[in-house]
């Protein structure tokens, strides 16, 4: 795109989305790292400016969420995307900006599904040309937001929700979907069998 063209297109974003967040919608539900999934009813927000965002920024900071605004957190197939020692930030990051009794919905690979799966089907991975299943373990990388730095099963996942205050950890199915999307929550390529843990908590409150 022609660079003049580009900041003209940023700079229209960047009004649309001003006013969107002078009427954001009560309660606040927010869809962290939608990627191009619009979530009907929910805040959409990705660091990428992309079709399905209505406002652009880190969710390792949320700088444009006032503390304890925030009625429910869906985040998948994100928290992967962060290093080992930023995980437990983001975490409490996301505990301050929820109101007390807030939700937060997580979706993340499951390295015990993946291990399971991989053993399984080990001679699929021996055949030359097949990779070791690179993209599922180390991301897309598509952009520079699209790699894996850390690594999760629902034990892991579980103890470091706690760490960061929330209560009531528990899994929760692939299907029916929550809230009819159709995200990286219900991958199962190419075995057929579901990779990902879900899992929903809350912060401790009303
Ligand atoms: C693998 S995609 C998942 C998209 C969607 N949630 C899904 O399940 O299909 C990860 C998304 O997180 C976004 N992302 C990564 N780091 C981010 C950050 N620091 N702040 C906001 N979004 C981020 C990426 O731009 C990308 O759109």
């Amino acid at each position: 795109m022609h660079p003049l063209r580009k900041l003209f297109h940023r700079l229209a974003a960047a009004r649309r989305e001003r006013r969107y967040r002078d009427s954001l919608p009560s309660p606040l539900r927010l869809h962290l790292g939608c990627g191009h999934i619009h979530a009907e009813d929910f805040c959409n927000v990705d660091v990428l400016l992309t079709p399905a965002a209505d406002v652009v920024d880190d969710i390792a900071v949320l700088r444009k969420f006032r503390n304890g605004s925030v009625a429910e957190i869906y985040a998948c197939h994100v928290l992967e995307h962060f290093g080992h020692d930023q995980v437990p930030l983001i975490l409490r990051r996301w505990h301050e900006v929820l109101a007390p009794g807030g939700l937060l919905r997580i979706s993340v690979p499951d390295m015990d599904r993946i291990v399971r799966i991989y053993t399984e089907n080990f001679a699929h991975f021996q055949v030359p040309g097949h990779t070791p299943w690179i993209g599922l373990i180390w991301g897309g990388q598509t952009t520079p937001y699209d790699y894996h730095k850390t690594g999760f099963n629902p034990c892991w996942l579980r103890h470091l929700l706690t760490q960061a205050g929330f209560v009531d950890c528990e899994e929760y199915p692939h299907e029916p979907h929550f809230a009819g999307l159709v995200d990286g929550s219900l991958a199962h390529e190419p075995f057929g069998q579901f990779l990902s843990v879900n899992m929903l908590c809350r912060k401790l409150g009303a």
